[in-house]
């Protein structure tokens, strides 16, 4: 199989790139390669390379910055799946992407169901939505991902961000009213691979680890694990003021995926001891 890997250099696709190295001969240009934001240079590669499988962990991910940089977060979250799905769809080839819990409007306490109305509350949640949203209506082969709290031992994330601040700080104030499941990169490129390998029937899953916590009991599991003597405090998001709204509710409801995989999907914390370690012992 012919594979085109975009997002090399992200959290997710340095994973993925090396969990599908069985499945075929992969494809990874990094951004000196292919400026994704240049629509044309896209066609131009799909053309020459012609993909059978296109993973795209690319997108643009700083959640605040998309509220000024709103054409270039467009383009990245809304019109390059689009423009994914339209070459998947007229060269029968497959495209696996990723979507975020902030399509949704973060109310209530339930865990959001893939049937689930959609209503982000922020610019970087309406170009995640009008990207699932264009590979939904192309008629394309593709398998969604929508996940939440991304992390790794490499790249930009709270994990790493909790650990810096610990270098310099004896107390935190850390917002606990956002719940969610902090999800490794890591696990997402393994059920990706598993997914594509088993042919999972093309639609919209959700992806994140079993059981919940907020941002302050992440980080009090962080400091716990690493030793490191931190204090924190948890505090509501009102006093935490950002240019992006957050949605307090990221719960995501994983029936779907693992009764089509039929696989079971570890707890947080059993995968927070497994990246932490990887993370303080590179
Ligand atoms: N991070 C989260 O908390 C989170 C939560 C839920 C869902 N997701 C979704 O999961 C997926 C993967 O996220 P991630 O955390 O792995 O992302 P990431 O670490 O921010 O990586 C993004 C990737 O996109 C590439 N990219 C951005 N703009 C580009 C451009 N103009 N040309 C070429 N490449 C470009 C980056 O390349 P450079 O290194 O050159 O910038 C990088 O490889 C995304 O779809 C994201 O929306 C993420």
């Amino acid at each position: 199989m012919n594979i085109l890997l975009l997002g090399i250099t992200g959290q997710v696709g340095f994973e993925l790139h090396r969990t599908l190295s069985p499945l075929g001969t992969i494809t990874a240009p990094g951004r000196d390669e292919l400026n994704l934001l240049n629509e044309q240079a896209v066609t131009n590669y799909l053309a020459v390379k012609k993909p059978d499988l296109i993973v795209n962990g690319a997108a643009w991910t700083a959640v605040d910055a998309a509220e000024v940089h709103q054409s270039e977060a467009w383009r990245l979250n809304a019109g390059l799946p689009e423009q994914l799905a339209a070459y998947t769809k007229a060269n029968n080839a497959r495209l696996v992407h990723y979507s975020s819990d902030y399509v949704y409007p973060g109310t209530g306490e339930t865990p959001w169901q893939e049937t689930n109305p959609t209503g982000p509350v922020s610019h970087y949640g309406k170009t995640k939505l009008n990207g699932d949203r264009a590979i939904e209506k192309s008629g394309a082969d593709y398998l969604i991902f929508r996940s939440s709290w991304v992390y790794s031992a490499r790249g930009n994330n709270f994990m790493k961000t909790m650990l810096r601040l610990a270098e310099s700080k004896t107390e935190l104030n850390i917002v606990a009213d956002q719940i969610g499941a902090p999800t490794p990169a890591r696990l997402i490129a393994q059920i990706t691979t598993l997914a594509i390998h088993s042919k999972l029937e093309t639609g919209l899953y959700h992806l994140a680890p079993e059981g919940e916590t907020s941002w302050h009991g992440f980080a009090k599991e962080i400091f716990g694990l690493a030793g490191k003597n931190t204090k924190t405090y948890p505090i509501p998001t009102s006093d935490y003021p950002t240019p992006a709204k957050r949605p307090l509710n990221s719960r995501v409801d994983m029936s779907k995926l693992k009764n089509a995989l039929n696989v079971e999907l570890p707890h947080w914390q059993s995968q927070l001891a497994l990246t932490l370690r990887e993370y303080l012992e590179t």
